[in-house]
């Protein structure tokens, strides 16, 4: 049954699109492209320009629909400068602090900060989410990958739709992305090497290539994740397998600088396509007629207008803000709802619930091999590096870190596993890894110490459940974000597995001959079982790829918010399609897939479906 329906939808695929391409004559320019605040009606209405919204947002327009993008922030490249565009940039970016006082960094960030943590010592923390053309795709740390086979299988079956088996999604991958591959000779790094599938690559608007820059500490955490079982993958993670260790593709142009949505996906769409964006433009709420989508109520400066879609409102404002506005807009909980005086458009319990954040945390111990985060502290070798960039693209600069590894914890680690902890684990399909680790550094101190190597695990597949919900009836309140870290007992059982693994890793005799001195971080004060578990409680983080809170399902009553075609349940002519509508937490970094998600869902739009 769920075959012979997907059979169908693929054919579908094959029909003409609904919308006539554009003439050259009828394309406006990029001038053209950013009309006044004021009334306005396009076929599709897109609200939320980022990593999911231009993408989808460019192929509508491309097919000759008339598409406008509603985007609360600018254009980070002007509002933001260098530290958002080039590599090396992108982990001292402020806008990563993980606390409770972080810096506010308006033009770039919506400046969230969680609810207490019962699970975690009630830390609060700053969750960054891009407010800027490009969403979080502009200031994401851009390692890309794509899950594993079986996570495909595991999402057709949630959905009731075999569309999304990874065969059926491999072409949407392949859509949405071009790889250019390794450049050895700016990377001179032969114990750094790459290995990779260029096959699974297309020629998508989105660029994905390697740094030109390999990083001396991370060969060093490569033999070391080597020598306790995570052999260097054949074909690297975009094959559909996660499996051992590799140097991870990246979200970096052939000039290396950061590709966004809105370097790729947007500034194609401003050249070929009609595409109008309202950018520094704030949706506030979903409109409807009946049950039926008709506009969005936006704002710009102050000036409020309707933007009118003929056809469909297609919500990617991610996964903090679309549960907030299908909320603001009368889609969600409805007791939540009644008590702010919303009236109901669709009484959906499972909006906002679901929220999965995979979290991490590290073991670091100092290190005398250089890394990324040496190099660009090291004053007398500024000028240097910065030389090597802008001249030749190469050098840390070009570098956005790039070593990580997956597993299932070995038999040996999963002894102390309660019966509830194990079966849990064991309800996830075979292929899809526990662990990531993840090889990073920063500066060093003294005494020989150039880095403080810094090996993390982050828990791929968390059991613990949060929420986003609404305060208030208006756009102008943040949403309320709890990620629910550690509330469930499996986490903090395979937390502390993986915890172990780290300092596995770290007294492997491969790595002793660029040790230096004890470990760091925690320290020898940390051992047992109840000492790592707090350790983890207090520093773990997440790795920003909360998503779920809209899920993709069959049946609303079961917490489902959207269908496979990514239609909202219970009203007409609404999708939402970013990071909430995920089914589950994917294993490993989301971009990928958020990027493939819009191809297929853009596609399926075009196709009638
Ligand atoms: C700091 C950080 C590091 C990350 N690192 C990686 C990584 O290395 N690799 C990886 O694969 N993933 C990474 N991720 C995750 C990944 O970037 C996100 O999951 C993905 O970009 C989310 O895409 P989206 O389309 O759901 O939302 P976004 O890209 O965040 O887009 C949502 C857009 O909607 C806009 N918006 C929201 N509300 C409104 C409103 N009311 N009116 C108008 N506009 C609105 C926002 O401004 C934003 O542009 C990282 C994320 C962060 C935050
Ligand atoms: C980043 O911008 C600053 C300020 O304009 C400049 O001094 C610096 O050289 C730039 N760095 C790079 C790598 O472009
Ligand atoms: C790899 O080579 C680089 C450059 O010569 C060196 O700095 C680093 O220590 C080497 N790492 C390993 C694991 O051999
Ligand atoms: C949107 O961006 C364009 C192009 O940079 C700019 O001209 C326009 O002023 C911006 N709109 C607003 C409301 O800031």
């Amino acid at each position: 049954m769920l075959f012979a329906v997907g059979v169908v939808a693929f054919l579908a695929l094959a029909l003409p699109a609904a919308c006539a391409p554009t003439t050259e004559s009828e394309r406006p320019g990029v001038s053209g492209s950013f009309p006044p605040p004021g009334d306005a009606t396009y076929d599709y209405v897109v609200v939320g320009g980022g990593t999911a919204g231009l993408a989808i947002a460019s192929r509508l327009a491309a097919s000759g629909c008339s598409v406008s993008v509603v985007e609360a922030g600018g254009f980070y490249e002007t509002d933001s400068g260098n530290i958002s565009t080039v590599p090396g940039f992108a982990f001292s970016n402020p806008v990563l602090a993980p606390v409770e006082f972080f810096p506010p960094i308006p033009h770039l960030d919506w400046e969230l900060l969680s609810e207490a943590q019962p699970g975690a010592q009630n830390r609060k923390v700053h969750y960054a989410a891009g407010k800027t053309l490009g969403g979080s795709s502009a200031i994401n740390t851009m390692c890309y990958h794509r899950p594993t086979k079986q996570t495909f299988q595991r999402w057709a079956q949630a959905v009731g739709h075999a569309s999304y088996t990874w065969a059926s999604m491999l072409p949407f991958f392949l859509k949405s992305a071009t790889l250019t591959p390794p450049n050895w000779l700016k990377r001179q790094a032969p114990n750094a090497t790459i290995t990779y599938d260029q096959t699974v690559f297309g020629a998508g608007p989105l660029q994905v290539s390697y740094a030109n820059w390999a990083d001396p500490t991370n060969s060093w955490f490569a033999v070391a994740l080597q020598a306790i079982g995570l052999a260097q993958s054949p074909i690297g993670f975009n094959s559909g397998v996660l499996s051992g260790g590799a140097y991870t593709t990246e979200t970096i142009s052939p000039q290396a600088v950061r590709s966004s949505s809105e370097s790729s996906y947007l500034a194609k769409a401003l050249v070929l396509t009609q595409l109008k964006v309202y950018n520094r433009t704030l949706a506030a709420k979903i409109l409807f007629t009946g049950t039926a989508a008709t506009g969005v109520s936006v704002s710009t400066n102050g000036i409020s207008y309707t933007l009118t879609a003929r056809k469909e409102v297609i919500l990617s404002a991610g996964t903090f803000h679309s549960p907030q506005l299908l909320m603001l807009s009368g889609i969600g909980p409805q007791a939540k709802l009644q008590s702010l005086g919303i009236p109901i458009n669709s009484n959906l319990p499972g909006v906002g619930q679901n929220l999965q954040d995979p979290i991490f945390f590290s073991v670091q111990s100092g290190v005398k091999t250089p890394s990324l985060a040496s190099e660009l502290a090291d004053p007398a070798r500024q000028a240097a590096i910065l030389e090597q960039y802008t001249s030749n693209r190469a050098g840390p600069l070009s570098s956005a870190g790039g070593y990580i590894a997956f597993e299932k914890l070995p038999a040996a680690s999963r002894l102390g596993f309660s019966a509830r902890t194990t079966s849990l684990l064991a309800s996830l399909p075979a292929d899809v890894p526990e662990i990531e680790y993840l090889a990073g550094s920063f500066p060093g101190t003294s005494n020989g110490v150039t880095t403080v190597g810094d090996l993390s695990a982050a828990i791929l597949n968390p059991f613990s459940r949060g929420s986003v919900t609404i305060s208030s009836a208006s756009i102008a309140d943040k949403p309320v974000i709890d990620m629910g870290w550690l509330t469930d007992p499996a986490d903090a059982e395979v937390a502390v597995a993986a915890f172990k693994r780290l300092r596995q890793a770290w007294s492997a005799p491969a790595i002793s001959p660029v040790k230096v001195g004890d470990e760091v971080t925690p320290g020898a004060s940390v051992q047992t079982d109840a000492q790592i578990l707090a350790y983890v409680k207090q520093n773990a983080i997440q790795i920003w790829h909360a998503s779920a809170t809209n899920s993709m399902g069959i049946s609303p009553a079961a917490g489902a918010v959207v269908d496979w075609r990514a239609k909202v349940f219970g009203v007409s002519r609404l999708r939402v399609v970013d990071a909430s509508v995920l089914p589950f937490a994917l294993p490993g970094h989301p971009q990928a897939t958020i990027y493939a998600l819009a191809e297929k869902i853009a596609a399926s739009i075009l196709a009638g479906v």
